[in-house]
């Protein structure tokens, strides 16, 4: 029998995680392992006509329904962020793992009930996170724990994009309280938590946030240093201001250097570069510049592999610790760039503003604001 595979809100990026990457001819699951049985959408006519589009067999409006009806194996979150943990969590609940979109959640406070909840049902809960899943990050995490050029000591992370008027015209977008942060929270997100697993375990971060040219809430840039366990340092930029459009990210180590600029999302093995010094030996160096696999970072490459570890009972890559790693990071972020003071890891707790929502003290400034 395959999965039964069900999807949560049928807007924009729904389509990503019910398309096969390069023929459409194709099947998601040419072995059929797994096949989206459900579609849910408070706009019924978007969950119908989605249903149609992709041939899934029932829409529903309401998730509590459909889970009960259907009773899902796995079921992808693709609402607005604000809902992010209480779909997850119902949906855990009724026995099915997540592949829940980013942000996973708006506060520790929430991540900490997700983590209950997995502990609670046996189910997984994985933030979509899919710069993770391309060859190319795979590779590179082998060269970096291999320390095939040596150490790795400086990194640099910068999502440069542009979202002008019209994109922040959509009523969930701008605000503290709907989209949960700018650039840090929702567009610079995945390099960064690509990035922080790269790296390894940080220790510190100072930053700074401003709202520079955009007419929002939230902050359209943000600036940040952090330091590694490792002893290493890098630098990170999240901004909605650039024309030039790009996602930058390299990594220095003892010997070589390895980096991409993609096009927003296509973090793919034809963007990376490798270099190092001539020093290197030749088998070093073509270990280090050769990719083996070429999937790319796409939806369908981490789902594909949710379905997998779901059909053995694995623990899917983003979920538990994995997924903190990088929520706690902004939360330190947005802290730091608040305070004007350096954060350490794990030094956020109940009782702090920026346990209880990740804009901590910022988004009570602003709902403050609003209602004054
Ligand atoms: N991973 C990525 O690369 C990527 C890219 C873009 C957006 N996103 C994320 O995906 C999420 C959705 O973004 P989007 O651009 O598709 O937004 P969207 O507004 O186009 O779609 C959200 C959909 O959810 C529906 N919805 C709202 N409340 C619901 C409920 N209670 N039950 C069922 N459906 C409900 C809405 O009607 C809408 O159709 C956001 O969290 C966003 O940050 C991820």
């Amino acid at each position: 029998m395959p999965l039964r595979l069900a999807i949560i809100g049928t807007g924009f990026i729904a389509q990503y995680h019910v398309r096969p990457d390069a023929d459409p001819a194709q099947s998601l699951f040419p072995d059929g392992e797994a096949e989206f049985v459900a579609v849910v959408d408070v706009v019924e006519e978007r969950a119908r006509a989605f249903a149609e589009k992709y041939g899934i067999a029932r829409y529903y409006t309401d998730a509590d329904e459909m889970l009960a009806r259907e009773k899902p194996d796995i079921v992808n979150v693709a609402t607005p962020p604000a809902l992010h943990a209480s779909m997850a969590i119902k949906a855990m609940e009724a026995g099915a793992w997540v592949m829940c979109e980013k942000p996973l959640c708006s506060s520790l406070r929430e991540l900490d009930a997700i983590a209950d909840a997995e502990a609670r049902t046996g189910n997984w809960c994985s933030s979509v996170f899919q710069f993770r899943f391309g060859s190319a990050a795979r590779h590179l995490r082998r060269i970096i724990q291999d320390q095939v050029v040596g150490k790795l000591l400086v990194g640099t992370c910068h999502t440069t994009w542009f979202r002008d008027a019209e994109y922040y015209a959509v009523d969930w977008r701008g605000t503290w309280a709907s989209e949960l942060g700018g650039p840090t929270m929702g567009h610079g997100i995945h390099a960064m938590d690509s990035f922080l697993w790269q790296m390894g375990d940080w220790t510190e971060v100072r930053a700074m946030c401003a709202t520079i040219d955009r007419g929002v809430e939230v902050e359209d840039t943000s600036s940040a240093t952090v330091r590694f366990a490792s002893g290493a340092m890098g630098n990170i930029l999240n901004s909605v201001l650039c024309p030039h459009q790009s996602t930058y990210v390299r990594y220095d180590f003892q010997r070589g250097s390895a980096w991409t600029e993609g096009a927003l999302y296509d973090l793919n093995n034809e963007r990376w570069r490798f270099e190092t010094l001539e020093s290197v030996d030749d088998k070093t160096r073509e270990r280090f510049q050769t990719i083996v696999d070429d999937l790319p970072c796409t939806h369908v490459v981490q789902l594909r592999e949710l379905v997998a570890d779901r059909l053995i009972g694995r623990q899917p890559l983003v979920s538990g610790p994995e997924a903190r790693r990088t929520l706690e990071f902004i939360t330190a972020l947005y802290k730091s760039a608040y305070t004007g003071e350096k954060v350490e890891r794990a030094s956020i707790v109940p009782g702090d503003p920026f346990y209880e929502s990740v804009g901590g003290s910022w988004a009570e400034a602003a709902k403050k604001g609003s209602s004054s």
